[in-house]
């Protein structure tokens, strides 16, 4: 009998740990990648709010050959580049994604939509069974359809509500963001 008891005692050590292994897998799963790129600063501003309120690893997209630093002729650049549908090299190693199950994706407005090295991240990338949620930052235009062009470069994502800022964000913006991290289903810190 007593036997028994230690043989039940330690089967059901056994299953607590089983249990608790599972319970930390799905922890795990739960992780937000913040992926962004910025050429002068404002989106990378809005992500660092967004790090403030939520629990996210955050990876810099980065050209390989870096755009022009003078506005005009950065335009000129990003214009090309759209007209040509152009997937532009990125420096370094992209992140895996199969560490995450909600990805952000943060991008400045050029020419009505994403940057196209936001594309050559997209094409690259596995989105089967990722949440996308996108942001932009915007001189005016809003965010245009840049959500919706995303979309069709992410099979198998499910897309979140996107956000738009102007420039900054200005005053407004942690209220702003709060809102709509919450309404993505983000657990605020
Ligand atoms: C190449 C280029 C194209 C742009 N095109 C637009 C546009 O079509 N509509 C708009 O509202 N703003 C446009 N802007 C303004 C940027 O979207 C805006 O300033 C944004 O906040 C910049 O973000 P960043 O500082 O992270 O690069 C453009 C800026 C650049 C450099």
């Amino acid at each position: 009998m007593k036997r028994l008891i230690i043989a039940a005692l330690v089967a059901f050590a056994g299953a607590t740990q089983a249990t608790a292994a599972t319970d930390d897998t799905a922890k795990e799963s739960k992780k937000t990648l913040i992926v962004y790129y910025s050429w002068g600063g404002n989106t990378r501003h809005v992500v660092e709010q967004i790090r403030k309120l939520i629990d996210a690893e955050v990876y810099e997209l980065t050209p390989e050959k870096a755009y022009p630093t003078e506005y005009h002729q950065c335009t000129e650049v990003a214009k090309r580049e759209k007209e040509n549908n152009a997937r532009p090299a990125l420096k370094g190693e992209l992140p895996d994604l199969s560490k995450y199950d909600t990805v952000i994706v943060g991008f400045p407005i050029w020419w009505g939509t994403f940057p196209m090295l936001v594309a050559t991240f997209a094409d690259a990338a596995e989105w089967k069974g990722k949440t996308v949620i996108s942001f932009c930052t915007h001189g005016g235009g809003g965010a245009y359809d840049s959500d919706k062009d995303l979309q069709k470069l992410c099979p198998g994502a499910t897309f979140g509500k996107p956000f738009s800022a102007y420039g900054k964000g200005g005053s407004s913006l942690e209220k702003e963001l709060r809102a709509w991290l919450s309404a993505n289903k983000l657990s605020l810190k």
